[in-house]
């Protein structure tokens, strides 16, 4: 595989510059030029869905408590970038369903089913079908039940598993599943492993890019994407400058 058909997926957007999973990492990551925009989706007390990667809002937020505790009009209370730094005071954490309009047409969403909520993935990919995405989303989770959820609800929809090891278990239920894509933790990823899963059928992407290095050994190892907190360094290497 050329390098250059190496996906680049802003992870959470450009997070290593902007607060995650918040409209100013997104837009940086859009301004550097990258399409694909990995995001975690969880649900508010009353039943929205809100971005945001913890079960909590404290890492990420001036608040405190369970992300399933707080209504939506508290979570849209907090302030989501000021923990970063002082320049991103005011950033909220926002819905899905307001993503999806900001950035129909112009972004490719990973989207990760992160909250254990019962029926978080069926809303999730009612949103999606409301707002017209159908054709430009990938849904992923480490929680097989969630990925069973969604291909018996939205075959349509494709799908990614996120996984801390990669078996011969996991491959065959992956393949009875219907699941193109897995996504392997970076630091289990080898060349013979991508192979053999490529020569498989399978779309290889990896996840947990921590360092540079890692990034290369990943694009060497001919993975087809990966999400990666500085999608910025990503394309310059692989545009060679
Ligand atoms: O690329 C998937 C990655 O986002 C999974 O890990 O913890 O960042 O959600 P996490
Ligand atoms: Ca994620």
């Amino acid at each position: 595989m050329n390098a250059h058909d190496c996906l680049v997926i802003a992870h959470r957007g450009a997070s290593s510059y902007a607060p995650e999973n918040t409209c100013a990492a997104f837009d940086l990551a859009l301004a550097m030029g990258v399409r694909h925009l990995e995001l975690d989706v969880q649900m508010s007390r009353d039943g929205h869905l809100v971005v945001i990667h913890d079960d909590n809002v404290d890492r990420t937020s001036n608040g405190s408590g369970a992300v399933t505790a707080h209504t939506l009009a508290g979570l849209h209370a907090l302030d989501a970038g000021a923990w970063f730094d002082a320049k991103f005071a005011g950033e909220r954490i926002p819905t899905f369903e307001s993503l999806l309009d900001r950035y129909k047409g112009r972004a490719h969403l990973h989207v990760e089913i992160k909250g254990k909520t019962a029926g978080l993935a069926e809303r999730t990919a009612d949103a999606i079908r409301k707002h017209g995405w159908a054709q430009d989303v990938t849904m992923t989770s480490f929680q097989k039940s969630k990925l069973e959820e969604l291909r018996a609800y939205a075959p349509a929809l494709p799908v990614g598993w996120l996984l801390q090891n990669i078996d011969d278990a996991v491959v065959s239920e992956a393949r009875t599943l219907g699941i193109a894509q897995l996504c392997p933790r970076a630091d289990t990823i080898t060349p013979q492993l991508v192979e053999r899963l490529r020569t498989e059928g399978f779309n290889v992407r990896a996840w947990g890019v921590a360092n540079e290095d890692l990034m290369r050994r990943m694009v060497a190892s001919g993975v087809n994407g990966m999400t990666v907190n500085f999608p910025d360094k990503l394309i310059a290497l692989l545009r060679g400058t």
